[in-house]
């Protein structure tokens, strides 16, 4: 008797305390903190977690505007909480059909149940274990619902594969914190996932707006040129009217990099001001590379040492951006270099990791910062601090920017940068751009060298449907519309293709350049409203089962949509969500709610407007410049078309959210074109070339 009644006690006991780590009523604390967004608070969080550095306050006019009665698909209280030994895990309750989307840029996965996904920082997001340049602990659920677990730890999400025992909610997405004793998690209404994108992104600080510059091309020199070699180079674009408004100067332009000095090589670069000046006074605007690791060589590295972490990288001091002095110095360093000479914008490189690689060259998560962070917080937050570092300097100069960055987390979308990557499948690339939608971030898939002009066409096809249209030359001596091939380009070998890829690789950054007025309005509604300018199908057809899956289509704004087609293909397949579309090229009209086989030549790509669209197209400007005009060919597809309303404004600056913006609307009736500007903005950046109604 004795004997049976110890196991049955044990048992009471192991139960008794697991009851007790589970989270009980008094361990959470609900609350709606917006409409339809709730905080709700399991045990006691830590101090340091992303929401502490936030980017920006939310847009409350824009989360107040999305108030009608939102619904949750579940009750808050259904949401479990456990704490252990080795951190806490969250368990939100998960319908038998429900999909989720998002928990970062990973490019290798997209619908997300049944799969295991790490929100960690890494250089590697073609792995299928989720990792990224973007690690972001957010997702949505087809359910109608987003959630955000406010934490800086390697969270692993668990998608409708644990089971635990009973019968209550037998599928769950679960969530693993490491070491924390509690944690806040913001749940955001729909009703459907593009609206709980919209509130989250809100709730963040709104989308940010770029320099419209910053719509344009992007080209980036090889490292070691020097001054002469990109005027030069930036002399034959303007010559050969290739469309260009940024220049990019990467590591060359410093006497020591990884890590870096900070200073000006005077052998490449012997008069930087004049420099910057010339290449501005072509027009450009000039983006620097760097790393934030300070090199002992640099002059702020003593300074610096004190509000750096415990550990180096390549022998640099990695400055903890989280304490004020560190962005400082730091910055007092850019000014003298950079900023003070005019310099438009940054790269920053390598604030990512490698660390499922044997050769990891970043700090070790165990290391120690003086703003209390660990090396597991700061390689989630680095991005993001370096972000809002180097942002700083533009917004004090009321002057907006528009850089490029390896490595950001959560509640990014008000940070004017777009994420890029060593990694180079374009398959991959175009699932990134849908897949960054559902978070707030941007995403660039860059342009290097290619294996064949097809190949080349095929990705400057693709980068022009996104948010950083750029060709990263950085290993390239000519640009690669001259020479694929990397080595052959060492040695100014011109290819034999040239002049063919030269006039398609123009015509696409043509078509770039028509589209940056309706892009700039995609941007400001980004602001406004949340909305993200380039997303996945299944955002804007929840309700279509056929787009559930689709990642190698997204929508370029609400109006077009964009097949990227791949070197290798002579047709693909193009799922059209239902109702009527465009090709943009030819105006065929599509019936769709089908899927169809389309076969593109090398100059024309599948490419899709919606019925019902008013499209502003510009006559296409080699580069955007103060003040510039836009001529508009307005085209109207289909029956009544929607009003379309374009944002004016000068482009360059914060003022527009003093209200010196104005309102341009874009009407038809009775088939008769209209416009109408409303708003205090004095000068006029758009005029009506011409109406064309396809009916
Ligand atoms: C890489 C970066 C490339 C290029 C290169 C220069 O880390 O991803 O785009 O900037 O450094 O060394």
């Amino acid at each position: 008797m004795a004997i049976d009644a110890r196991p049955r006690l044990w048992f009471n006991l192991a139960l008794g305390l697991f009851l007790c780590a589970s989270a009980r009523a008094s361990d959470m604390k609900a609350q709606e903190v917006f409409p339809g967004v709730w905080k709700v608070r399991f045990g006691s969080p830590e101090k340091l977690t992303p929401l502490t550095f936030r980017s920006a306050q939310p847009r409350e006019m824009g989360l107040n505007a999305k108030a009608s009665a939102p619904q949750l698909p579940f009750k808050l209280k259904d949401i479990h909480f456990q704490k252990s030994a080795r951190g806490c895990s969250v368990e939100v309750p998960m319908g038998h059909d429900e999909k989720v989307y998002g928990l970062g840029l990973s490019t290798s996965n997209f619908e997300l149940s049944g799969h295991q996904a790490w929100v960690v920082p890494s250089d590697h997001p073609e792995e299928d274990s989720n990792e990224s340049h973007a690690p972001e602990p957010f997702y949505v659920s087809s359910a109608g619902y987003g959630i955000y677990v406010d934490t800086a730890r390697y969270a692993l999400f668990s998608i409708g594969n644990q089971y635990k025992q009973g019968k209550d909610h037998p599928r769950t997405i679960h969530a693993d914190i490491p070491s924390v004793k509690g944690v806040d998690v913001y749940v955001f209404a729909g009703p459907t996932a593009l609206d709980a994108v919209q509130r989250y992104n809100l709730f963040s600080g709104g989308g940010a707006v770029p320099p419209m510059w910053g719509l344009g091309i992007a080209y980036r020199g090889k490292g070691d040129f020097s001054a002469k070699n990109a005027i030069d180079l930036a002399k034959t674009f303007r010559d050969d009217n290739m469309p260009c408004d940024i220049f990019g100067i990467e590591p060359g332009w410093q006497t020591q990099t990884y890590s870096c000095s900070f200073l000006w090589n005077k052998a490449r670069f012997p008069d930087p001001q004049s420099f910057i000046d010339q290449m501005h006074s072509m027009g450009y605007r000039m983006s620097f590379w760097e790393h934030p690791f300070t090199h002992p060589s640099s002059p702020i590295h003593e300074a610096l040492a004190p509000f750096s972490g415990s550990h180096l990288v390549w022998n640099g001091l990695v400055p903890d951006f989280a304490t004020p002095q560190a962005r400082k110095i730091f910055l007092g360093q850019q000014n003298e270099s950079l900023f003070s000479k005019g310099v438009d914008s940054l790269k920053i490189d390598e604030v990512d990791s490698q660390p499922f690689k044997s050769d990891r060259w970043s700090f070790p998560d165990s290391a120690a910062f003086p703003s209390g962070l660990d090396g597991e917080q700061m390689h989630s937050l680095f991005g993001e601090l370096s972000q809002q570092t180097m942002w700083q300097p533009y917004r004090e100069k009321n002057l907006r920017t528009w850089g490029l960055v390896r490595n950001s987390h959560a509640l990014a979308a008000p940070l004017p940068y777009s994420i890029y990557s060593d990694t180079y499948d374009h398959r991959c690339f175009v699932r990134g751009l849908a897949k960054s939608g559902f978070g707030g971030h941007l995403w660039t898939p860059e342009v290097r060298d290619a294996k064949t002009v097809e190949d080349l066409i095929r990705r400057v096809q693709t980068v022009i449907f996104s948010p950083y249209a750029m060709v990263n030359c950085w290993y390239m001596k000519l640009p690669p519309w001259q020479q694929i091939d990397a080595d052959k380009a060492s040695r100014d070998e011109i290819m034999p293709e040239s002049a063919e890829a030269t006039r398609l690789v123009r015509s696409m950054f043509q078509l770039r350049m028509s589209l940056i007025p309706y892009l700039y309005s995609a941007f400001n509604k980004y602001n406004r409203l949340g909305t993200p300018t380039v997303r996945a199908m299944v955002l804007d057809y929840p309700n279509d089962p056929e787009l559930a899956s689709v990642d190698d289509q997204f929508m370029f704004g609400s109006s077009m949509m964009v097949a990227p087609m791949f070197a290798g293909q002579s047709k693909r397949s193009v799922t059209f969500p239902k109702g009527d579309w465009y090709d943009f090229f030819t105006h065929e009209k599509i019936k769709g709610g089908r899927k169809i086989e389309i076969t593109k030549k090398l100059d024309q790509l599948p490419l899709y407007v919606k019925s019902g669209t008013i499209l502003p197209l510009a006559s296409p400007v080699g580069h955007v410049a103060q003040g510039t005009q836009f001529e508009l060919s307005v085209v109207a597809f289909g029956e009544n078309p929607r009003d379309f309303t374009l944002y004016e404004d000068d482009g360059e600056t914060y003022n527009f959210e003093k209200g010196e913006q104005n309102q341009v609307t874009l009407s038809i009736k009775n088939g008769e074109g209209s416009i109408k500007r409303s708003g205090s903005f004095k000068a006029v950046r758009y005029s009506i070339k011409n109406w064309t109604l396809v009916p």
